[in-house]
């Protein structure tokens, strides 16, 4: 009995001290790599995402002024924080990549202060950044779509080329905003509710709510029904519930998954993986 507690005992302290560092070195990769589907077994995604969930409290979250509850992260070790006053609410998303990592910059020089501050249920995806001299302000239920570029400030004089910050003006996300792919949202920019900015856009004027915009500069292409919305809001708003629905779907899809079929799939994957 006594030598088992000791082969548990060690068994805890080489997880802590030499595999945990060791996977936040390598990035957590090998254990997340994917084929053509998810060849791990149901256990090992399990334990990845506990092993997640360690990472983000321990080093993700200290970097946020605040940071929510009940968060989903991948590849968190791809997410940077550069300076304070960055604060994200409860049930966000957020999804880092090795070749494109999510940015929050936030300033804080001279009469420069920087803020970004998101609200609950919002979607992050990879090469996301947001840059503050100023204020960013982002509402509940907000998705913001891979390579997106949001920032207050010009972070260089319009005449004076060697000053660090330039122009600034606050940026506001109301409720429910979409942001579309490699979109750009300038400084001064008010995005209303439930408003959409299309692929590649640069909108450099407020959005009133309830429409998209689209093209550079980003004008007015189309306006929404005024219905009610399904929003990310309403798809969290039960997260027991839906935690559930996910572990039910991953025993399924991962149930039949063995260990040997994952490391076969590493070092010797085929069509079938
Ligand atoms: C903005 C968007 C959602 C609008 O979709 P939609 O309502 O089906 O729009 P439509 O295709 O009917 O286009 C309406 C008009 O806007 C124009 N338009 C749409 N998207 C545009 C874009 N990204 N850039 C420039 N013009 C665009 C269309 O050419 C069309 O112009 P027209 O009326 O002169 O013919 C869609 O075009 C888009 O950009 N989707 C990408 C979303 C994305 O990035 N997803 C990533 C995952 S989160």
């Amino acid at each position: 009995m006594k030598r088992c507690l000791n082969s548990f005992k060690y068994f805890l302290i080489n997880f802590y001290e030499i595999i945990f560092p060791l996977l936040y070195h390598i990035k957590i990769s090998p254990l997340e790599i994917i084929i053509r589907k998810d060849n791990r077994p149901y256990w090992l995604k399990k334990l990845v995402t506990k092993i997640v969930k360690i990472y983000v409290r321990q080093f993700l979250e200290p970097q946020f002024d605040y940071l929510g509850k009940g968060g989903a992260y991948f590849k968190p070790s791809y997410i940077k924080v550069f300076g304070g006053n960055v604060s994200i609410d409860d049930y966000p998303t957020l999804i880092g990549s090795k070749d494109a990592h999510i940015q929050f910059t936030s300033w804080d020089i001279g009469e420069h202060k920087g803020e970004i501050k998101i609200g609950k249920f919002c979607l992050i995806t990879p090469g996301v950044r947001i840059m503050s001299a100023k204020s960013i302000i982002i509402g509940d239920a907000c998705m913001i779509a891979h390579g997106a570029y949001i920032s207050d400030a010009d972070w260089h004089g319009i005449y004076d080329r060697a000053e660090p910050v330039g122009n600034t003006k606050p940026v506001v996300f109301e409720d429910n905003v979409w942001i579309g792919d490699s979109a750009i949202i300038c400084k001064g920019v008010t995005i209303g509710k439930n408003s959409i900015i299309g692929a590649g856009a640069v909108v450099t004027k407020d959005v009133p709510p309830n429409s998209i915009f689209a093209g550079n500069p980003a004008k007015l292409v189309k306006t929404l029904d005024d219905v009610e919305f399904n929003t990310r809001a309403n798809f969290l708003e039960d997260p027991i519930k839906l935690a559930k629905e996910f572990d039910a779907l991953d025993r399924y899809t991962l149930g039949q998954n063995s260990l040997f079929g994952w490391l076969k799939s590493l070092v010797m994957p085929d069509k079938s993986n």
